[in-house]
């Protein structure tokens, strides 16, 4: 891939975006009313509890015997493997460090990005901007009663939590259960949220129903079928769902667009690939054999190409909505 180019640099991003959803899809069938993948959309085997004000802090819940930790090839900054329940949370809730980024440690190199400080604080931009291009809405599915209703709500990949978190605020009777590899969200929310971390392509144990609306945005590009957001309405009226609709809405990169809201969605957007691009590149390029000065050489052409008004580049963003029969 050719990052020398505003298309190429901005294909990048539009294919973590979009992307993927076969594994999910199914599992949703029979599962749950309402899913929603954005590209901007249940977990089940509770590999450790990130945090969760409803639930007694005891390690020993996560203590698992099957934890993979030894096929990792990077370092980890886990202390203490004296007991087992210890071991498993600081490998758990533990990070990989590598060039200078901080990665997470639960099946360690699954996901491709950092999950540091500066990766969080893009995600929060990138938060902003897309809650500003849905005109503050936190979803567009149709799921509006069953959230009054006290719903259950899976936000799949959730990252820092900033999503479950306001949507917990809007919606007080609902309860919103956040999944992540990464145990980066604050130990302090509203009580109607909890957080786990756990890998969501890995077998679902919830029950059947147990979900009345599954969620993921920004996190197709992370499962195995990079295609997938492309192919997701099709997927889900072939496993059942009803009234799958899709929404297109192109996210601006940088200050081009002439409407205000548009303009502003664009500095958020162009701040967040800007920010990004270190940690966005560092595993994926060094995967294919660069050295990490190749990749700063590389990148600081793609820098100059994002900060260059004269072209209109957008990013296709694709939200895609269903839900379950009635009957089902
Ligand atoms: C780009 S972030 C999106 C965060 C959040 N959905 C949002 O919109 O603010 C993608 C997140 O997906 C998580 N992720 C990637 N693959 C995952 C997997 N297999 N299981 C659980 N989380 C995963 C990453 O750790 C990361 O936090």
């Amino acid at each position: 891939m050719d990052f020398g180019n505003y298309n190429s640099s901005i294909h990048l991003y539009s294919c973590s975006a979009p992307a993927a959803s076969h594994h999910m899809i199914p599992h949703s069938t029979p599962e749950n009313d309402f899913w929603t993948a954005a590209g901007w959309g249940s977990s089940g085997a509770q590999a450790g509890r990130i945090s969760s004000p409803s639930y007694p802090e005891d390690p020993s819940e996560n203590c698992q015997e099957d934890f993979e930790y030894d096929d990792c090839p990077f370092e980890f900054n886990d202390s203490d493997e004296s007991d087992c329940c210890s071991s498993i949370t600081d490998s758990i809730r533990g990070h990989v460090y590598e060039d200078g980024l901080r990665y997470h440690a639960y099946h360690a190199g699954k996901y491709a990005y950092p999950n540091d400080e500066n990766e969080q604080r893009r995600e929060e931009v990138k938060h902003t901007m897309s809650m500003m291009l849905c005109d503050g809405q936190s979803f567009l599915a149709p799921v509006e009663e069953a959230l009054e209703d006290g719903g259950q709500v899976l936000d799949l990949g959730t990252g820092t939590g900033i999503w479950p978190m306001q949507l917990a605020e809007e919606y007080p009777d609902a309860v919103i259960t956040g999944v992540d590899l990464s145990p980066i969200q604050p130990s302090f929310v509203p009580e109607n949220v909890r957080f786990f971390v756990d890998d969501i392509e890995d077998e679902w144990v919830d029950p059947e129903n147990k979900y009345d609306y599954i969620h993921l945005r920004f996190a197709l590009h992370t499962l195995k079928d990079r295609n997938a957001i492309q192919k997701a309405s099709q997927e889900m009226r072939e496993a059942g769902f009803e009234d799958v609709t899709e929404i297109h809405q192109e996210a601006a990169l940088g200050l081009w667009p002439a409407d205000k809201k548009l303009r502003l969605c664009g500095l958020f957007w162009r701040t967040a690939v800007m920010d990004g691009l270190k940690g966005l590149c560092s595993r994926p390029f060094q995967a294919i054999g660069l050295t990490p000065t190749q990749i700063e050489l590389f990148l600081a052409d793609v820098r100059k190409a994002v900060m260059d008004g004269s072209f209109h580049t957008y990013f296709p963003l694709t939200t895609v909505y269903g839900r379950k029969p009635f009957d089902a």
